[in-house]
Order: C-alpha cells, then structure tokens, then sequence
C-alpha cells in the first residue's frame, strides 16, 4: 500500500532504519514496532496518501515542525519523513533541516547497520541500498559509523551512548575508530537531556547480560560522564598483603546474576547501587582488614543524588527511589518504622538539596510519629 500511495504521488520511497537492519538480523524486536519510510519529497504528504489506500479509518497524526507524520496501524507505528540532510548546532540537538537525497539521509544516520534502505519503487522493488556497508558489518558483528565518526557524533552526541546500547543488545563489537572517537568526545554527552540518556541506559541494562553494555561504557569513559560513582568502584587496595575485592566487577558479576532470574529494571538498578557506597565508607583497620561499615544505609541515601546527576526530572526520580524502596535498597533510611532523632537530623542534613524528595517519601512511607520528627526538623 506504501509503494501503491508512491507511486500515485510519484514520489521515490525507501524503508530505512531499525526495521532494515532487524529484517536482516532476523530479530524479533521487543516493545513498540515501528517502520521508517523515507521519501525524496513530503513524508506527510505520502503519510495522507497511505491513509487513503485503506478502506477502513487509519489514525494519522502529523508534525508539521518535523516535517513528519505516522499512522497507526494494529500494534505497528508507520513514519514517513521526506529524505534530509541535517546538520546540528555545536550547542544543541536541534537540527537545521535541509531537503536532501537518499544518500544524504542515509549517511547522516547513526551506523551504518542503521543506514541501509529496502526500495518500494517500481523500477527496483524490494531492492537493498548498502552504501555504508551496513551488510558487511552485520555479518562482521560491528557498529561503525557511516561518516568520520567525530562528525557523527558532534551531529549527535547521544549516539555515543547508542554505540554501546547496540553493541549491548545485538551482542556486536564497536569499530576501533568509532570507540576512539567515543573515548575522545566522551564529555559532549553534556548537552543531552537526562531523559534521553536514561532510556538508552536502561536499553543496555535490559539486555541479557549488561556487564558487557557496563564495561564498554568503563573503558569508553561515557560512565565517568554520567555515573562516577560506579567508576569509583573499581580498583583494589592492599594493605600489609590485605586487600578487597574490586567491586566494579562484583557488581557486574550480581547485576548478570540478577538478570539470569529476573527482567525487572528496578531489580537490576538496585543490583547496579547495592555497594554503591563502599568506596566512601572504605577503611582499613589492622586486626581485621577492609572494612565498609554503614555502607548500606550511605548507599541508600546516595541514590536520590545519583538519579539527580542523571538529570531525571523531579517525578521521574521519585519513581525510581519509590521503587527502590520497596526492592529493599533503602534509598533512605527513613522508610524504617522508626527513627532516632539524631540519625533523623543527619538524614535530613545529609539530604540537602534533595529535601523535596525526602519529603514526599515521608508522605508516602513514614510513620506519623516520623512525619511529627520531620516536620520538628525542619521548623
Ligand atoms: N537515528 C540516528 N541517530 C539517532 C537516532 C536515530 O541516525 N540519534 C536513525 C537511525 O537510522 C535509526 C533510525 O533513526 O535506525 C530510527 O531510530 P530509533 O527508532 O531510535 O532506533 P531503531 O534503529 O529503530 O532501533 P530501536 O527501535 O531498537 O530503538
């Protein structure tokens, strides 16, 4: 029906993107199923065009900022974009937008896994246009950027994290120079928004095995961006011939175990910061070696900094130490019954700025007697 509503327009048409690549890959994609058409003219004009070739009513919706427009068919997404080439300002992920050709859609994409199209043309139906290699390196197991990698990912430095996220879900290996390209500019992670690393983040932690996703994300230096507090993690001490265990790898090794039983993602961030403090509660004593004391309840009450750092917005964050809560991580010690008075002040000394969120778990968790001590502290 989309080649049909072509060529009525007359307009060239391609399906490019994540559903070329899992075609190929022969991937059964979990969540939403989308299609990306890309056309050498409007997008939303073909996207009406689609809708009119049905008998019956199909929802369409259009973003005429973008250019862009999709229709809802049974549990699929269809999008329809005219092709572009597209360059970023330095500053921000806005794109200026330019009408471009197939060739130049394709090359600004992210891999060139993901820049390959299907024609739906009557002169070359069903035929794979490949200019990146995109096929090779499936067979090959890479991601690789279509364009110099730093031009890909200063167009879009999310996709730096993407790199990982792919490598992660499809079991691949990065490029060398796309790798060094990511551990160069690492930092330019700066300018993307909280929510859009956190999806990312979650995707490589939702795969099979995300130690690997974690390591990759280590050795790149993207962790160091966004989540120091697990680097700190890594490294042995010795002391007199004593030492610990290096609880980076320690934490991968409970977050792969994790995930062998259990595909919730509240359980396996609360395996990613179930030692998150022992860094900043380590000691060495000289009868009995490391110790860590205290770390658990530290650990807990990092957390609300940590999804901060993130940059989740307020309500999102919350959803995250409610949930943890509840999976026993005790982001904050005052979910138990009861409290001292004095271990209630350091917690909501320590609390800082994140005395918002303290205050509505109170709401939510806290005995009344512990809402009485609270509202005490606080005048
Ligand atoms: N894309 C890109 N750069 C980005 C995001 C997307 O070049 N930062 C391009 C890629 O060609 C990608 C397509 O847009 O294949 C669609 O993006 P998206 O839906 O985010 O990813 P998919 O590849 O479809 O994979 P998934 O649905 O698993 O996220």
């Amino acid at each position: 029906k989309v080649a049909q509503a072509a060529a009525n327009l007359g307009v060239e048409t391609y399906v490019v993107g994540g559903y070329v690549r899992d075609l190929i890959l022969d991937r059964e994609k979990k969540g939403p199923k989308d299609i990306d058409f890309t056309c050498v003219g409007s997008g939303i004009e073909l996207a009406k065009e689609v809708a009119k070739q049905f008998d019956e009513h199909v929802p369409l919706s259009v973003f005429k900022n973008f250019g862009t427009a999709m229709l809802k068919l049974e549990d699929w997404e269809l999008e329809f974009v005219g092709a572009r080439k597209e360059s970023y300002r330095a500053d921000s992920r806005k794109p200026v937008v330019e009408t471009g050709t197939l060739q130049e859609d394709l090359e600004r994409r992210d891999f060139t896994i993901n820049a390959m199209a299907i024609a739906l043309n009557a002169g070359n139906f069903g035929e794979l246009l490949d200019p990146f290699d995109g096929l090779k390196d499936i067979s090959k197991k890479l991601i690789r950027t279509p364009l110099e990698p730093n031009i890909t990912f200063s167009d879009d430095p999310l996709r730096m994290l993407r790199a990982v996220r792919f490598a992660s879900q499809l079991n691949f290996d990065i490029d060398a120079d796309t790798f060094y390209a990511i551990s160069q500019n690492a930092s330019r992670l700066e300018i993307i928004s909280g929510e859009r690393i956190i999806v990312e983040l979650n995707k490589i932690i939702q795969v099979e095995k995300p130690s690997y996703g974690f390591k990759l994300l280590f050795a790149s230096k993207i962790l160091h961006q966004f989540f120091p507090e697990m680097v700190e993690l890594q490294g042995v001490d010795s002391v007199d011939d004593k030492s610990h265990k290096d609880n980076f790898y320690h934490t991968l090794q409970v977050l792969d175990n994790v995930c062998q039983t259990s595909d919730d993602l509240y359980l396996r961030w609360a395996a990613i910061l179930h030692d998150i403090a022992k860094p900043a509660t380590k000691r060495f004593n000289k009868k009995v070696g490391w110790t860590f004391h205290g770390h658990e309840d530290k650990g807990a009450r990092m957390v609300p900094g940590i999804f901060r750092r993130l940059k989740l917005p307020m309500d999102e964050r919350m959803k995250y130490v409610q949930k943890l809560v509840k999976l026993h991580l005790r982001p904050i010690a005052l979910v138990k019954d009861e409290v001292t008075d004095s271990a209630l002040r350091r917690l909501l000394f320590e609390a800082g700025e994140d005395i918002d969120d303290l205050m509505k778990l109170c709401r939510a968790d806290v005995t009344s007697k512990n809402n009485r001590k609270v509202k005490r502290y606080l005048e």
